[in-house]
């Protein structure tokens, strides 16, 4: 009976041994498993004219579950959320968000993470506050502290950008100083959310070469590339005066230009040790879609050689690279996209 015992005493010790020996082996040391720090953004689509319309669905697109489906397939790792929060949010006081379309963004944002993808939530086409910077900058603010606060508890692969597209009155000086004081409100609850700054003068590398960007090292910087206007823009009727169709683009020169723009905002990049993301770049769909495909590519191409992440305007309705009648890519943007 002694003898039993101790055998069972030594196999039992045998076991815990080997199960601690390869519960080594394997590393699975305590409750919190480790997490690499998230890779920045690498390919990435504008879900685009959904909700930055006045209302989903105004411009011709609802974003659908099958798009993100779609686009996890294809190959992008991220999605940027254009949102107009600032027509869906009180005019005085606390400026409260509207409850229905927190819940929208939400759903679209539970489901891309569900599908492993980041997701870039902004405010877009705040116009009044590029108009009169002085009364809407409070409310920008406002507007982000209940967006932190609601997204507090959101993993990483949630990434905050402050404003799209700052211009007109919202001078270089101006946006820095907002972004600062943005940025400062949200560290307050998150201090390793991701960040993305855009610069003034439309996110043009002109505004982005001005900026001066805090010293924070889970900032992202972005810029937003259409260049040549006449050539990007031709036949785009929301735009006065309408660049009109049938400007070529193209040869070695049309291609040198990019190539010089992005040493410049590389360099920027380099200078204040910060990821720099092409935000928006793309086509609007009047062009030929050879040569859309052709700029498109050579701009996601000049992209990647450089090291910025980059996101397409956009997937549907213009700019497209989905054809949402025929249910399928439009193949040669696609193909300049993710191809190699
Ligand atoms: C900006 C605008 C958007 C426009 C795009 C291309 O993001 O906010 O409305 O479609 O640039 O011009």
């Amino acid at each position: 009976m002694g003898k039993l015992r101790n055998r069972l005493g030594r196999a039992t010790l045998a076991l815990v041994c080997a199960l601690v020996s390869s519960a080594a082996s394997t590393s699975v040391p305590d409750a919190t498993p480790y997490e690499p720090p998230m890779p920045p953004v690498q390919r990435c689509m504008n879900l685009s004219s959904a909700l930055e319309a006045p209302y989903e669905g105004d411009w011709g697109y609802t974003i659908r579950n099958e798009d993100i489906d779609r686009l996890k397939e294809a190959g992008f790792d991220t999605i940027r959320l254009p949102v107009r929060w600032s027509a869906h949010a009180g005019r005085w006081g606390r400026y409260k968000l509207n409850k229905g379309l927190l819940a929208r963004t939400d759903a679209i944002i539970d489901y891309a993470m569900s599908r492993d993808m980041n997701v870039i939530l902004n405010v877009h086409h705040y116009s009044e506050l590029n108009n009169w910077p002085w009364r809407h900058e409070r409310r920008l603010e406002g507007i982000w502290k209940q967006l932190a606060a609601h997204y507090e508890d959101y993993p990483d692969r949630l990434i905050f950008e402050i404003v799209n597209e700052p211009n007109g009155k919202m001078t270089v000086q101006r946006t820095d100083a907002l972004n600062k004081r943005v940025v400062a409100r949200i560290r307050k609850t998150q201090p390793d959310r991701w960040i993305v700054l855009a610069t003034a003068e439309w996110g043009s590398i002109a505004g982005l070469l001005q900026s001066q960007p805090p010293s924070d090292p889970r900032i992202i910087l972005s810029w937003h590339y259409y260049e040549p206007f006449v050539f990007t823009h031709q036949g785009a009727e929301f735009f006065r005066p309408t660049p009109p169709i049938g400007t070529n683009w193209g040869d070695t020169a049309d291609v040198d230009r990019i190539a010089k723009d992005f040493r410049l905002a590389a360099a920027f990049r380099d200078k204040h040790n910060l990821p720099l993301l092409l935000g928006e770049f793309g086509v609007f769909d009047a062009a030929p879609v050879e040569q859309r495909a052709k700029w498109i590519g050579s701009v996601r191409h000049l992209a990647e050689a450089n090291g910025f992440g980059w996101c397409h305007w956009g997937l549907s309705s213009n700019f497209r690279s989905y054809d949402a009648d025929k249910e399928a890519w439009i193949e040669p943007v696609r193909a300049a996209l993710l191809d190699d």
